[in-house]
C-alpha cells in the first residue's frame, strides 16, 4: 500500500531553526547526463556547505555510462568546479561530500539492473541508517521516462520501505509534448506512485523573485486592493535571453518556445501573479488557487491563434562585431525548421477579478539581453490634469516585479518635475535584492530539492494543473499544425523579435516594456 503524506504547512521559519530533513538516498537516474553536471551535484554541494542536508545523506546515481565510485566523483567533482558557486566553501568540504557518492551501471529497461539496484539501496540503507527513506530523481529524457516508471513499479521499488519511511520521485519537464502525451505521463506515473509522492519540478518556482510575488500580494496590504480590473490596464510578464540553443538544438527543434517556456515557467509566473489569496498557507491551498487561474484562462480558437499568437525565429546577425549564426544553421536543426525561438501572446483570465484584463506574454532566444520581469500596468488617472515631459503616459503607474537578473521591484510613479511649471514626470522608486547585502539568494534547484525532502510539495506543480496549461496550450499547436501558412517571422539576433509583437498591445499608450531598447554594448540590464 502506497501512504498518503500529510499536507505540508508552512510556518513562520523566522522564529523556528531551519528544518533539515530526514536522513535519506537520492537516486540520480541520468546521472551522466547534463542536468546532473550543471544543476543537480551543485545545488546538492552547496546544500551541503550550508548545513542543509541531513547527517546521512546518500547520492547513488545510475545511468548507462560505465563508471564506478571512483570515476563518477572525479566527474562530479569537475562539474561543481565547473558549475557550481565557489563562495565561502569550507576547506575539505567537497572530501567530505564526495565519500558520499556512489554510482551504479544499469539499463533502463532491464529489470535485472532494478534487482541489483536494489540490493545496492539496502545494503547502503543498512550501513548508513538511512531509514528507508529514497528519492528517485529522473534527470533523462523524456522517452526514457515511462520505461523506467514501469520498472521502478515492477520491481517494487516505488513502495516505501517501512511505515515511517517515504519514497518520493522527482520528474524533471517537459511534462508531455502535448495534451495527450501529457494525460498519458501522468497516467502512467500515477500508476506506481501516488500524487502525494510525486514531484514535478518547474525551477522557475523555486527561484526567490517568483515565490515573492505571493509575499508583495498578500503580505503587504497596500497591493491587494487594486491587484484587480477596476485598477489595471494590462499585465505582461516577459522573458528574455540572449543566448541561442546552446548545442540543444535536438531537444528544441521538436519542442520550441511554447512549450519549453510558456506551457511550464511563465504559466506558473501568471498563476502566481493573477490567483485568489489563499485561505490558509499550506501546499494544498496554495496550487488549489493556481489550478483555478488555469482552468480560467479562456481559450484561444483556433481560427484566432493568428490574432493573438506572433511565432518567430531568430536569424544570422552581426551582434557588436560578431557574426551569430541563425537558428537554422544551428546543430541538430532541421534545415527548413519552422520550430518558433519566438512566442508573443495575448490572453484572458475569465474570472470576477481578471474579467476583460488582457494578459500579455512574450519569451524568446538570441533577444538583447537576459530578462525576466513580471509588469503589472496600472490604469491611468481618470483624466490628466498635468502636462507630462516627455508627451509619454506618465499617469500610468507601473509595478515591475524583476524576476531574475537584478531580482527585485520597481515601482514607476508621477513626480513634479522641479521647476515654475506643474509638469510631470515618471521616477523609479527601486528595491533590489542586492541591498540585502548579507543575503544570498539560493538557486531554484537547491530549495526545490531541499523542499522535496522535506516533503513540502507547494512549489511543485500537480498533475492537474498540468493538465490545465496544456488545455490551453494545445488548440495554440493545433493551429500551427492545421495552417502552415501561419507565419514564422524571422527576426535577427540581438533585437527584440518580430515587430508585428507590437501590435498584440495596440492601444494608446499601451506597449511592452523594454528593459533595454537594444544589446547594449556590454550586453547588460539597462533600466530605462
Ligand atoms: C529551461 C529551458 O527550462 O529554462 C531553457 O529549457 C531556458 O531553454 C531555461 O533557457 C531558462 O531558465 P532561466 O532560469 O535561465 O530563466
Amino acid at each position: 500500500m502506497i501512504k498518503e503524506e500529510k499536507v505540508f504547512t508552512i510556518s513562520d521559519e523566522s522564529e523556528e531553526k531551519q528544518k533539515i530533513p530526514d536522513p535519506c538516498i537520492m537516486v540520480i537516474f541520468g546521472a551522466s547526463g547534463d542536468l546532473t553536471k550543471r544543476m543537480l551535484i551543485p545545488s546538492m554541494f552547496r546544500l551541503y556547505c550550508e548545513n542543509l542536508l541531513p547527517e546521512n545523506f546518500e547520492v547513488l546515481g545510475f545511468s548507462r555510462k560505465e563508471m564506478n565510485n571512483d570515476s563518477c566523483r572525479k566527474a562530479m567533482k569537475k562539474a561543481v568546479d565547473d558549475f557550481g558557486d565557489r563562495e565561502n566553501i569550507p576547506a575539505g568540504s567537497w572530501e567530505n561530500f564526495e565519500k558520499d557518492i556512489y554510482y551504479m551501471t544499469g539499463a533502463y529497461d532491464d529489470p535485472e539492473s532494478y534487482e541489483r539496484l536494489k540490493v545496492q539501496l539496502d545494503k547502503l540503507d543498512e550501513e548508513k541508517n538511512i531509514k528507508g527513506n529514497i528519492l528517485f530523481y529522473m534527470a533523462v529524457p523524456p522517452d526514457t521516462l515511462p520505461v523506467i516508471l514501469e520498472n521502478l513499479g515492477k520491481s517494487g521499488l516505488n513502495k516505501t520501505k517501512e511505515e515511517y519511511s517515504w519514497t518520493r520521485i522527482i520528474l524533471e519537464k517537459p511534462f508531455g509534448h502535448d495534451l495527450d502525451t501529457a494525460l498519458l505521463l501522468n497516467k502512467k506515473v500515477n500508476r506506481y506512485f501516488s500524487e502525494s509522492q510525486i514531484y514535478r519540478i518547474d525551477h522557475y518556482l523555486g527561484k526567490e523573485s517568483v515565490q515573492n510575488v505571493l509575499v508583495t500580494r498578500f503580505a503587504n496590504g497596500i497591493f491587494e486592493p487594486i491587484w484587480n480590473r477596476n485598477y489595471i490596464e494590462y499585465v505582461e510578464v516577459t522573458s528574455s535571453e540572449n543566448i541561442g540553443i546552446e548545442g540543444r538544438g535536438g531537444y528544441y527543434d521538436n519542442s520550441g518556445a511554447l512549450r519549453d517556456m510558456v506551457q511550464n515557467h511563465l504559466l506558473q509566473l501568471v498563476g502566481y501573479a493573477a490567483m485568489e489569496p489563499p485561505s490558509v498557507f499550506d501546499s494544498k491551498s496554495i496550487r488549489d488557487e493556481s489550478l483555478k487561474v488555469f482552468q480560467a484562462l479562456r481559450p484561444i480558437k483556433i481560427e484566432d491563434v493568428e490574432k493573438h499568437v506572433i511565432r518567430g525565429q531568430y536569424i544570422s546577425s552581426v551582434i557588436r562585431g560578431k557574426n551569430m549564426t541563425g537558428y537554422r544553421e544551428e546543430e541538430g536543426v532541421a534545415v527548413h525548421s519552422r520550430t518558433e525561438t519566438y512566442v508573443a501572446m495575448k490572453f484572458y483570465i475569465d474570472n470576477w477579478r481578471w474579467g476583460g484584463v488582457p494578459f500579455y506574454i512574450r519569451t524568446g532566444k538570441r533577444l538583447p539581453t537576459r530578462v525576466t520581469e513580471l509588469v503589472i500596468h496600472f490604469k491611468s488617472t481618470p483624466y490628466r490634469l498635468f502636462k507630462s515631459r516627455n508627451d509619454i503616459a506618465e499617469s500610468y503607474n507601473m509595478l515591475v516585479i524583476r524576476i531574475q537578473p537584478d531580482e527585485g521591484i520597481l515601482i514607476k510613479f508621477a513626480m513634479k518635475v522641479p521647476g515654475t511649471e506643474f509638469k510631470v514626470q515618471n521616477v523609479n522608486m527601486d528595491f533590489h535584492y542586492s541591498d540585502l547585502l548579507d543575503i544570498k539568494l539560493p538557486s531554484g534547484y537547491q530549495k526545490l530539492i531541499l523542499d522535496c525532502m522535506l516533503g513540502d510539495s507547494t512549489l511543485f506543480i500537480r498533475a492537474d494543473a498540468v493538465e490545465a496549461c496544456w488545455k490551453f496550450i494545445q488548440p495554440i499547436l493545433d493551429a500551427w499544425k492545421k495552417y502552415p501558412e501561419i507565419k514564422v517571422y524571422g527576426y535577427p539576433g540581438g533585437t527584440w523579435g518580430p515587430e508585428c509583437a507590437d501590435d498584440l498591445i495596440a492601444g494608446k499608450d499601451f506597449v511592452w516594456r523594454y528593459p533595454c531598447k537594444n544589446l547594449s554594448d556590454d550586453g547588460n540590464y539597462c533600466e530605462l
